[in-house]
């Protein structure tokens, strides 16, 4: 049977879209045909080729490729012949630049540990889950961009063509803030990043399960960047603060630079009367 136009039509669009690792959301979608990824090994800069550079690159004019262009001292790279494909680039020279090695294991309790090879991300993380009051942990290490860049490819195969549930398995890591978001304040020690985020959630149920009370479960999501395996650890232990507490902080983040003034000079305003309130005690 010769497939219909509209299923021909179906294929193309979804050969159209080019995903790629971005340094700040994550992950991209490139939206023409030969659509590139980029990176530039000196700017730390991953992304759906934004401003640019690779598509106006007459070398590269209606190509497959992949490769890096040494220009003023800075390497740039791109790629456009499989998606998630300037993730290759963090280990080629100068290696790791930017970006490092992740632990790549899953750790469910009662069954062997099972490690995968190590992977080459922006941003190592670590997923730790249990139920509130305890008991055993399961514990998924990896590589954060790559991750997400697979979530949402499977995601929109799923959504299309309802064959693929992949995403589902990593719904609750695409759920939260980037990493990028997550490591932004953060300072460096021993030349590494990281941050852990504790979140409560409901257990779903399995298909066609019924329950009348879903199981309360805590996670923590940690990122981390910076040192090759530096998401090799990460425990319940480690320092951490709450979901709610990085978003209330990702909204102050928006606030423009003299709205923050007017913030301080309120909240100084509101203690001074504080204070004049317990003097006239
Ligand atoms: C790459 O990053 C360097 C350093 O930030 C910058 O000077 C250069 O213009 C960037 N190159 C491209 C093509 O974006
Ligand atoms: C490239 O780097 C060298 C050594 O760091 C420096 O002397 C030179 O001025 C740089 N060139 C440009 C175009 O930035
Ligand atoms: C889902 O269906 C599409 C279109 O038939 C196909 O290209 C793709 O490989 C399928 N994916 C999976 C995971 O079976
Ligand atoms: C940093 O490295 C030093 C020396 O290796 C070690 O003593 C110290 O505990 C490390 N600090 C942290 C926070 O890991």
């Amino acid at each position: 049977m010769a497939p219909s136009p509209l299923l021909l039509l179906f294929l193309v669009s979804l050969s159209w879209a080019r995903y790629c690792v971005h340094n700040e959301k994550s992950w991209c979608q490139g939206h023409n045909i030969w659509g590139w990824c980029f990176h530039n090994k000196s700017s730390g800069v991953f992304n759906c080729d934004d401003d640019a550079f690779c598509v106006s690159q007459d070398q590269l004019k209606n190509k497959k490729s992949s490769g890096c262009f040494a220009r003023d001292n800075s390497s740039v790279c791109c790629c456009n012949d499989a998606d998630g494909c300037n993730l290759g680039f963090i280990g080629v020279p100068p290696k790791y630049a930017h970006g490092q090695q992740c632990v790549n294991s899953m750790e469910i309790p009662n069954e062997d540990i099972r490690l995968f090879r190590p992977c080459d991300d922006p941003y190592c993380y670590s997923l730790l889950t249990a139920e509130e009051d305890g008991g055993p942990t399961t514990v998924t290490r990896g590589c954060h961009s790559r991750k997400m860049v697979m979530h949402f490819m499977s995601k929109n195969e799923d959504d299309k063509f309802q064959n693929n549930t992949k995403w589902r398995e990593t719904k609750r890591i695409a759920e939260m803030p980037s990493c990028s978001e997550i490591l932004m304040d953060q300072g460096k020690m021993n030349g590494t990043r990281s941050l852990c985020i504790d979140f409560l959630f409901d257990q779903e149920p399995e298909d066609g399960e019924e329950v009348d009370e879903p199981i309360k479960m805590k996670g923590r999501l940690c990122c981390c960047d910076g040192t090759s395996k530096c998401n090799e650890q990460a425990m319940w232990a480690d320092e951490g603060i709450t979901l709610t507490e990085l978003l209330e902080e990702i909204e102050k983040r928006k606030v423009p630079v003299d709205g923050s003034v007017t913030v301080s000079s309120l909240l100084s305003a509101v203690f001074t009367l504080v204070f004049a309130i317990f003097f006239a005690n």
